[in-house]
């Protein structure tokens, strides 16, 4: 019986394989995800954003316009290691196909392009844009490495540039920099956005253990206002990578809130980098925290320097966020041979009041509808012990969307439940629910490769969160990661990993009681290609 499955999984993983070259090999040549793949860059995700080739980290500029969402990222198109940094450049019509675009911004004399925003000035505040065309201006960090390696302590500045053509090429600002460091070693990763309270752009910079607010009326000349963080939140690494946006709590009431995201590295909940936030109030000038604990956008290792979009349309609405789906500790060396890192799958955030506190929640965008191939219900079934009693599905079905929930008897009930993903190599992720401490959490113990890091395996857990009725795992599953979106968002875990063999099996487990999987319910999803 044991030996017939096993038969059966190895034939579906030679046909998962097979497929997974067929379908590089068929890819169009241009479109994220593809290239002239070969077995040795299996890790490639079959539905994530990666650059074709080489290193990048943080998502840059996320800005949308007339029908593209733009996509700019931390690249360096010369090797799969950080290096000098440019922003390379994707623009996507439905937040999933990805046609990459050369690159959008070098480095120059001023230094190295790191991270920061892009917005559409539609009013022509900076008299950058033409009659009737709106610019599309960047706001960046400038890294002078020169300064840096001279042993200067400060050498990070704020510039500008500009694009009159939907971003596809772009002029410098010849008076940059537009914001001087006052004097501090780490000063970057600016996010501007259009604050309607006081018909001026603010800024929100990071500057070492705390936020700088700045305004301007051009995106020209910055006035500070005020700064928030320090000693406030999660200290144990710098911070980066800000973003400040308004959104309902409750669409019924009209109630809203101002949200801060900060990414810290290191200090993350599970070690290694990891995006904080906090919920307030914001007047245009000073931001008042209202969170009273550590609250992090995704509990998992693998989710970076998340910012959201700017110029959504008022009729869409959303606040969509892209991650860089890696960690500091081990980016720069995990097992990919053409090129390093991926994006999270798009997600849109919303804002929840729970016991008097915000919780900020994360979901994957709607969009990824239009990736469901195939819809398998799963039957419902008590679970009980061991793995293997209890295979749900296999290769066929991967790269799979899949939506659970799962009810606990009144007696009896399992410790401990969840999912378990693995190969016939004995190497697994588990995703599951402690009810003894109340965390969701990712099992990385045993995964597959992970010689390159000793801060690669683990046992990653959420935030306390005690659910009392049902528990809900919405999962994302690539050939490489897996994005876990616990009872509609309220905790997110996303996780990468690099099997020797892709992973074919997925099964049910419960410790020490029983758990019933209510319902289940699983998509095969497409792979990227042209539409
Ligand atoms: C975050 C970060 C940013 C910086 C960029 C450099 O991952 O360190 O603070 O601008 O990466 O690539």
């Amino acid at each position: 019986m044991l030996r017939n499955k096993i038969t059966l999984i190895t034939l579906l993983l030679a046909i998962s394989v097979l497929s997974a070259v067929v379908w590089q090999s068929c890819a169009s040549k241009g479109m994220a995800g593809t290239g002239t793949e070969s077995i040795s860059d299996k890790y490639r995700p079959l539905f994530h954003f990666t650059p074709d080739s080489m290193w990048m980290n943080d998502p840059n500029g996320l800005v949308y316009l007339d029908g593209e969402y733009h996509l700019f990222y931390q690249y360096y198109p010369d090797s799969t290691v950080w290096g000098p940094m440019h922003w390379g450049h994707a623009i996507s019509t439905d937040l999933v196909h990805w046609q990459h675009l050369p690159i959008a911004l070098y480095p120059d004399s001023l230094g190295y392009i790191f991270s920061g925003s892009a917005v559409v000035d539609n009013d022509n505040t900076s008299g950058f844009g033409k009659k009737g065309t709106p610019a599309m201006v960047a706001i960046f960090t400038y890294h002078d490495v020169k300064a840096e390696r001279a042993g200067k302590s400060v050498y990070q500045s704020q510039g500008i540039a500009y694009s009159t053509d939907k971003g596809r090429s772009w002029t410098k600002y010849p008076g940059n920099p537009v914001l001087k460091n006052p004097g501090q070693r780490d000063f970057r990763d600016p996010k501007v956005s259009w604050n309607k309270q006081t018909n001026k752009w603010i800024l929100t910079l990071a500057s070492g253990d705390h936020i700088c607010f700045y305004s301007s009326p051009n995106l020209k000349e910055w006035t500070l206002e005020s700064e928030f963080g320090k000693g406030v939140g999660a200290h144990g690494g710098v911070w980066e990578c800000p973003d400040l946006f308004e959104m309902p709590v409750d669409r019924k009431t009209g109630e809203k809130k101002w949200v801060l995201l900060v990414s810290i590295n290191p200090g993350g909940p599970n070690g290694g980098s990891a995006t904080q936030y906090f919920v307030g109030s914001f007047d245009g000038h000073r931001f008042l925290n209202e969170s009273k604990e550590t609250r992090w956008v995704d509990y998992g290792k693998d989710n970076y320097a998340g910012v959201s979009y700017s110029n959504i349309p008022d009729s869409d609405g959303r606040h969509i966020s892209i991650g860089w789906m890696s960690n500091w500790q081990y980016a720069q060396v995990v097992p990919t041979v053409k090129w390093r890192s991926a994006m999270t799958f798009p997600r849109k955030l919303s804002l929840m009041e729970d016991n008097s506190s915000y919780i900020l929640k994360s979901e994957p965008v709607e969009e990824i509808q239009l990736l469901r191939e195939r819809k398998t219900e799963l039957k419902s079934q008590n679970i009980e012990g061991a793995l293997e009693s209890n295979p749900a599905m296999n290769a066929s079905n991967f790269p799979m969307e899949l939506f659970l929930e799962f009810e606990l008897p009144a007696s009896g009930a399992a410790t401990d439940f969840g999912i378990q993903l693995g190969n016939q190599l004995d190497e697994n992720i588990q995703l599951g629910y402690n009810r003894e401490t109340k965390q969701f959490y990712i099992r990385r113990e045993n995964s597959g490769i992970s010689t390159f890091s000793k801060d690669f395996n683990g046992l990653h857990t959420s935030g306390t969160c005690d659910i009392k009725g049902t528990v809900k795992m919405h999962l994302l599953i690539d050939v490489a990661s897996v994005e876990l979106f616990a009872n509609d968002g309220l905790v997110t875990m996303t996780e990468i990993f690099f099997p020797t063999e892709y992973y074919q099996t997925l099964g049910f487990y419960a410790r020490n009681g029983k758990v019933a999987l209510k319902s289940g319910v699983a998509y095969k999803l497409n792979s990227l290609k042209e539409k």
